[in-house]
């Protein structure tokens, strides 16, 4: 009888230690996501926040998005649309690993140079769901009048 409780105390203890191995590892996992990106020209750059490009909350009123521009594309933007809220803060940050470019919602007043190992800030906040065009108004090289995005607002 007391050998099967300690056999049930030391099946606890195994699931219990099986169970912080799996959460360790999945911990991490999370972790090491914004690892995989480009390396950007320093300059005070924020390593982190453009390692992994894209839109995230931070509460529940404030989105942000992490946008590189290079020649010749808008990361995100350009292969896929920006998504943001509507009726939200919502702040881009925009940077550039390469030349001077520019970064213009059409339609907006939203429309910034972007210089290479800085950040450009921009806040706003969007009243209704929305298709708006990127396009990059700094002459940055042959692929200039193509670079372009798209940005939803939803
Ligand atoms: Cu980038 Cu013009």
């Amino acid at each position: 009888r007391l050998e099967k409780i300690w056999l049930a105390v030391s099946l606890v203890f195994i699931v219990a230690l099986v169970a912080s191995i799996v959460y360790g590892v999945a911990g991490m996992g999370v972790g090491t996501v914004g690892d995989t990106g480009q390396q950007l020209d320093p300059n005070g750059l924020d390593q982190t926040r453009f390692a992994d490009p894209g839109g995230h909350w931070v509460d529940d009123d404030h989105y942000v998005v992490n946008v590189v521009a290079r020649q010749f594309l808008f990361q995100p933007g350009t292969q896929e649309p920006i998504m943001v809220p509507a009726n939200t803060t919502v702040t881009f940050y925009v940077t550039s690993p390469d030349v001077v470019h520019g970064f213009d919602v059409v339609g907006t007043h939203l429309n910034a140079m972007v210089i290479p190992g800085q950040e450009t800030k921009l806040t706003t906040e969007f009243d209704e769901p929305k298709s708006y065009g990127i396009v990059c108004h700094e002459y940055c090289g042959a692929g200039h009048q193509s670079m372009a995005g798209q940005l939803i607002v939803v």
